[in-house]
């Protein structure tokens, strides 16, 4: 076999992204043992770092070792006990990720729907949980198939009015789209680092608030090969997952440091690293420099004279969806674009699938000179595919974007 050579993409799609040169790099540091005071001082920083990402205090704040969705599994599968309500607001292909993953939990799940392209009112959610009473709200942010981002500001002072745990899955948005775990009252909130924040897929950062954690603690069984007579069982069942049980890794992360995997030590320097970035440069600017090269990205797409998907006002800053025109091989566009100028975009799922193209400005990449090639080459590969547009439009509406900010 050859040497490992991947050709130099620019991933301009919903991600993955390509990362930060300074993770890459951390990635590349040679491992530690697990209990080195070393180790075990930057799991701790780790989780200092992450309590300023989510902006919380939330003193279980760490990471699940496996890519985003790992986080949803421990998040989910620690909280919801057989026949538990649980209720998912769908509003693309994640909301029925969160479903799929609640029922395999053994949950009794109702969904209310909007269709893809728009969210949902508080009133619509606030409705939906008086008729069913859930113990969890578990929603999307934002929904990467669709482009929308959810609101969620109001919707916790009403999950506590109704005593109901919320949770969020913000894998795509965080870093690049405002997130208030404690201000908007989350119970528990899942991440992956594969967006905004400028990593690879593999690590799930996870926050949980006392309640969540109390609420988990009940279920605490040790397991029997690291036991000892001060581990008593707690009083509710015990979790349907050894890898994705959340008080036994809250143990490990914690002071006992009681042994459950081996920690995924190259990730967890790149979770560090990603924090650290983010923190550098600062969240607000992070978040800003998102809305401004999603912004040109978006005015840049008008100009190839491509249509905006989605409800705009609740669009996320790091993703932009646009139909793909008619008269036009989406696939082909997307093949010619990879294989003559080594740039991706993403097509969707579901009822968006060969509808919309997605086009990504976040992490590493939300950057004036990727938003500019990515809209001169896939003007030149619309243009010669037959599409109408008025050449040089798209980077003009870019540049006034920039000239503008
Ligand atoms: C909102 C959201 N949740 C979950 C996931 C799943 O992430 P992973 O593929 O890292 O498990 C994604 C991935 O695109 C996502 O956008």
């Amino acid at each position: 076999m050859k040497r490992l050579n991947p050709p130099p993409r620019l991933l301009m799609g919903p991600g993955p992204i390509n990362c930060y040169p300074r993770v890459l790099s951390a990635m590349s540091t040679q491992l530690i043992g697990q209990y080195d005071p070393v180790m075990t001082g930057y799991m701790n920083e780790v989780m200092q770092l992450y309590r300023q990402v989510f902006n919380t205090e939330n003193t279980a704040t760490l990471l699940i070792d496996g890519t985003s969705r790992a986080g949803i599994e421990a998040v989910l599968v620690s909280c919801i006990e057989p026949g538990d309500k649980v209720l998912v607001p769908v509003f693309g292909r994640f909301g029925h990720l969160l479903q799929e993953i609640a029922e395999r939990a053994g949950a009794e799940v109702h969904t209310i729907e909007v269709p893809w392209g728009q969210v949902f009112s508080p009133d619509q959610v606030e409705d939906a949980i008086k008729k069913i009473r859930p113990k969890v709200l578990a929603m999307v942010q934002g929904d990467t198939s669709t482009t929308m981002l959810q609101p969620l500001q109001q919707l916790g002072e009403i999950c506590r009015r109704y005593d109901v745990l919320f949770y969020s899955d913000a894998t795509a948005s965080i870093g690049g789209n405002p997130f208030e775990t404690d201000q908007w009252q989350l119970d528990a909130v899942s991440v992956g680092l594969q967006k905004c924040l400028g990593g690879p897929s593999g690590s799930a950062p996870i926050t949980l608030s006392e309640r969540y954690v109390e609420l988990v603690r009940k279920r605490h069984h040790v397991e029997a090969g690291i036991r000892s007579e001060h581990h008593e069982n707690g009083s509710a069942s015990r979790i349907r997952s050894n890898y994705f049980d959340i008080p036994m890794i809250l143990d490990y992360w914690g002071e006992e440091r009681l042994n459950h995997h081996t920690e995924a030590t190259s990730m967890l320097y790149c979770a560090r690293e990603c924090a650290i970035n983010l923190l550098e440069e600062g969240q607000a600017n992070c978040i800003a420099r998102h809305a401004l090269h999603g912004n040109a990205m978006a005015q840049g797409a008008s100009g190839l004279n491509l249509r905006l998907f989605g409800d705009q006002k609740h669009k996320m800053n790091n993703v932009v969806g646009v139909y793909i025109p008619e008269n036009v091989n989406g696939e082909q566009i997307r093949s010619q674009l990879l294989n003559d100028f080594n740039i991706e975009i993403g097509t969707s799922f579901g009822p968006l699938h060969g509808k919309i193209w997605r086009l990504g400005t976040m992490g590493y990449n939300a950057r004036k000179d990727a938003v500019l090639h990515t809209l001169q080459s896939l003007e030149t590969v619309l243009r010669r595919a037959g599409h109408k547009l008025s050449p040089g439009e798209a980077i003009d509406n870019a540049l006034e974007v920039y000239q503008s900010a």
